[in-house]
């Protein structure tokens, strides 16, 4: 771990470091609040925190990123990074840290606005660092409630639970089938032979947080009509039960999509990359069609992946613009790659792995 910068800035070696990567959701979008199921993965991209205690009350950050700024604990602005380090710390302190001011130094190229989940990220890689040197255990889990809340309280995101799950808890190389409801989580070998090139559209979310909001609402409504805890508890035939047209095209994604990640998991486990890729490129066609989240860019795309010759393509993480995940032969990948980028200017690959 290369201490310099933090040992420049603040005069004095960090007391405790941890990263934590960021993830792309294979299959099984806007199902997590939903109580649905997901099968997100790892990426290479990660985010540093190097920390030391305070006891004077102040979070002084340093960001590559995101600028310095210094704040009194539980008086951070509303629009400041050190928002997430004040949840963090409030969250710690409810587990028996008894923490009163950090430094802290961040760097990360995990991009941010393309829906892999460069928060969640910040999150943990906090949660862990701060485990460390409070010499505190909480197991992945429970970390990843902790992030949830960090969103939920602090920021006022009120996201599903993949993000913070997917980053805690998912391996390199492997799927994490997780239930929304139950926590109950089961790895999922990706094949060998096949690639999984996550490409940015060029466009960061728009209008991310209002059209989020909106579909959980509508989630809930339609739940609530179908008489069904959550609508990963209805079926087609509880569809009869509602008039709205939309309500009816949220809820068919939800019970569509709840069914194309078992299928997923089914498909890895067999090695069959082609029907993998047709879910993956269904899953897409619900999100544009039914669940209305997609873009002319991201739709684009996965068009030009899959007429390229990728097995399949959807746009991956909320949508509104973003990242694209196509899936193609490992021989195949770095031409059908750069056959997506020549088509599309503004594109840019972000991982493939
Ligand atoms: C964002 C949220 C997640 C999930 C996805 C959509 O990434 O943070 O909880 O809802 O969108 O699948």
């Amino acid at each position: 771990m290369n201490n310099t910068t933090f040992e420049s800035h603040f005069g004095h070696p960090a007391q405790a470091a941890a990263t934590a990567h960021g993830r792309v959701n294979l299959i099984g979008e806007h199902t997590d609040y939903c109580g649905g199921l997901v099968l997100p993965t790892l990426i290479n991209q990660k985010i540093m925190v190097q920390i030391s205690l305070r006891s004077d009350f102040q979070i002084n950050g340093f960001s590559s990123e995101f600028g310095s700024q210094i704040a009194t604990i539980s008086e951070v602005a509303s629009d400041s990074w050190l928002r997430f380090v004040d949840g963090a710390i409030s969250l710690m302190n409810e587990h028996g840290a008894n923490i009163e001011g950090i430094n802290i130094h961040t760097h990360s190229d995990i991009p941010a606005g393309a829906g892999v989940s460069s928060s969640a990220a910040f999150e943990i890689a906090l949660l862990r660092a701060l485990c460390d040197v409070t010499n505190i255990s909480l197991d992945p889990k429970t970390m990843a409630l902790l992030g949830q809340r960090i969103e939920h309280e602090f920021i006022g995101t009120k996201c599903g639970i993949m993000d913070q799950m997917a980053v805690s808890i998912a391996e390199f190389g492997q799927g994490l089938l997780l239930n929304c409801q139950t926590l109950e989580t089961e790895a999922v070998p990706i094949p060998e032979d096949c690639c999984v090139a996550v490409i940015h559209s060029g466009s960061s979310r728009k209008l991310s947080n209002s059209l989020y909001n909106e579909r959980l609402s509508e989630t809930i409504e339609a739940a609530n009509q179908m008489g069904c805890e959550n609508l990963s508890q209805a079926s087609f035939t509880d569809l009869n039960k509602l008039s709205d047209e939309i309500l009816i095209k949220r809820s068919h994604h939800v019970i569509s999509e709840n069914q194309r990640v078992m299928a997923a998991r089914d498909a890895l486990l067999a090695n069959d990359v082609i029907s993998l890729g047709t879910l993956m490129t269904e899953s897409h066609l619900s999100l544009r069609d039914d669940y209305e989240v997609s873009s002319d860019e991201l739709d684009h795309l996965v068009s030009l992946a899959i007429s390229q010759g990728a097995y399949g393509a959807r746009l991956t993480g909320a949508g509104f613009g973003g990242c694209i995940i196509a899936l193609m032969h490992e021989d195949a990948a770095d031409e059908i790659i750069n056959a997506i980028l020549d088509n599309a200017p503004k594109a840019w690959l972000v991982d493939s792995f």
